[in-house]
């Protein structure tokens, strides 16, 4: 069977984070994100955003999906994409950035997206450059 081409593989990891988003619980900011994480293994882990009342206990939709990876056994992201409603492609927040670099390599690329299909696609040196990772710890 010929091999998913790279475009084709960003495209269904956009889908699965399209798909999260319309489940994201966001009463709060009333903006819905979405995130795709495709591991070492090639399987997909999605995460939307969870508001609660309590504004500061709310999770990111890259938590979520970073998390439902970790469960199911895996600690590799390969890719990563987020996508919510705005002008310009969503990008991951500071904290979630940190999350994103616990299981990234140099391999690992970030995919910003919004609903207009405008994307930016970042290695994890760009996002966070001298990052605080598993390397900086003795
Ligand atoms: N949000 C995410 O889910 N991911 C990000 O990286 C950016 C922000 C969520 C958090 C909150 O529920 C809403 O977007 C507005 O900040």
């Amino acid at each position: 069977m010929m091999e998913k081409s790279r475009a084709a593989e960003l495209d269904a990891l956009f889908a699965a984070a399209a798909e999260a988003r319309r489940n994201a619980h966001a009463p709060y900011s009333h903006f819905a994100v979405g995130a795709a994480v495709s591991s070492a293994s090639g399987r997909i882990y999605t995460g939307c955003n969870v508001e609660n009342a309590a504004y500061p206990s709310g999770s990111c939709a890259e938590q979520g999906a970073i998390a439902a990876m970790v469960v199911a056994g895996e600690r590799q992201i390969a890719d990563i994409a987020i996508l919510g409603d705005a002008p310009h492609p969503v990008m991951p927040c500071g904290a979630c950035r940190q999350r994103i670099l616990e299981f990234a390599d140099t391999r690992t690329q970030i995919h910003a997206g919004n609903m207009a299909g405008l994307r930016l696609s970042l290695r994890m040196e760009e996002l966070l450059p001298h990052g605080f990772g598993r390397d900086s710890l003795p």
